[in-house]
């Protein structure tokens, strides 16, 4: 094509993209708002994770912290107890961490600049396009894995990240790039599917090269992804007159999130606890949890258990402390007691709920 029809393609499109947008937008709390702060909260949170999930815990979230200082006075704890159950708990720290250098530096706002945005913790070029042209209507692009989808099929594209996003940045519109690329991104959510896509409701099939050429499953194309590794692990649900034993993660993306205690099997998890100074009394499996997470596939085995007392535990020298949640800890098992009170608020991963789901069976 010459650079006109170039031009005047991209023109049908972000007009067809745009006035089927404002017809068929749906209607989400972060679109009810042109506050920066709130719609990057619901940026943070949509990344990775769908939007009917995020709804729920944009709305809470906002609700305990309403604005940047807000944010910035929470204690990580509470933060990551509002994010548990997200997943990607590395986010939820990094929103926090990038709020209180916005707070520092710009003096409690979003700065005027959006390169001085992407240098906060955990702004990506995704984070600052999508926050910068929603809220501020900068000419900024966004590519996510549903914006990918869309231009590969609409180009019959197969190139790597870096295509798209020059892509995506010659066709957003200086009028309106926030509603251009949230239709984009709406687009492949809910119609450009990845699989039996509704191309006969679709504002672009006219100008879908993919559908000309009868090759829409084709595109994208996909690299071949490592395959999914799949891990048997053992859980253990301890229950003591104080509650739940519950371990503070070290390392990883779950860091700071609470887990029951686990270990490769159920021999060496039994070993670990015998260790650490528990009398296990009526130990039994209780059921099975499935947790994936990136590439690998968890299959956990649930143990629950009861300790006789917390005696067992300070027998074998661990530190017992004051407090609902006093320590636990003995020969590497660093724990803390819950009640179930707590628990409804801790900031547990996702495996750990789901391992909590079974709890009803261990009376
Ligand atoms: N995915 C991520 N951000 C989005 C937005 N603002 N609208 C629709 N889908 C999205």
């Amino acid at each position: 094509m010459s650079p006109a029809a170039v031009s005047s393609h991209h023109a049908s499109i972000r007009r067809s993209l745009l006035a089927w947008y404002r017809k068929s937008r749906r209607d989400l709390p972060w679109r009810r708002t042109r506050d920066p702060y709130a719609i990057w909260v619901s940026e943070a949170m949509l990344q990775q994770t769908r939007v009917s999930v995020v709804i729920p815990y944009y709305e809470r979230f906002l609700r305990d912290f309403p604005d940047l200082p807000a944010l910035v006075g929470a204690s990580e704890e509470r933060v990551l107890a509002r994010w548990a159950g997200l997943g990607y708990y590395r986010r939820a720290r990094h929103l926090r961490a990038a709020a209180a250098l916005a707070v520092e530096r710009h003096g409690g706002s979003l700065p005027h600049d959006h390169d001085a945005f992407a240098a906060l913790p955990g702004v990506g070029r995704y984070t600052m396009g999508a926050v910068y042209s929603i809220a501020f209507g900068r000419r900024l692009p966004v590519v996510d894995g549903n914006v990918e989808r869309v231009l590969s099929r609409l180009f019959a594209l197969a190139g790597d990240r870096e295509a798209f996003w020059s892509l995506a940045a010659s066709l957003v519109p200086a009028r309106h790039p926030g509603d251009f690329n949230q239709a984009l991104m709406e687009l492949g959510a809910t119609i450009c599917a990845p699989r039996s896509p509704s191309c006969e409701a679709c504002p672009l099939a006219a100008r879908c090269r993919a559908k000309a050429l009868g090759r829409v499953g084709e595109f994208p194309v996909v690299s071949s992804r490592p395959p999914t590794r799949r891990l048997r692990v053992a859980a253990a649900l301890l229950e003591s007159r104080r509650g739940l034993l519950m371990e503070r993660v070290a390392i990883g993306p779950n860091q700071g999130m609470l887990d029951p205690p686990w270990a490769a099997s159920e021999a060496s998890l039994r070993r670990r606890l015998t260790r650490a100074g528990f009398a296990l009394a009526d130990w039994r499996e209780i059921g099975s949890v499935r947790h994936g997470i990136m590439n690998k596939m968890f299959d956990v085995a649930v143990y629950g258990a009861r300790v006789k007392a917390d005696g067992a535990v300070a027998s074998a020298g661990a530190v017992a402390s004051a407090g609902a949640a006093g320590s636990a800890g003995a020969a590497g098992l660093a724990g803390e007691w819950l009640s179930r009170r707590r628990l409804r608020d801790a900031p547990l991963t996702a495996r750990a709920r789901k391992a909590l789901a079974l709890e009803s069976r261990l009376d």
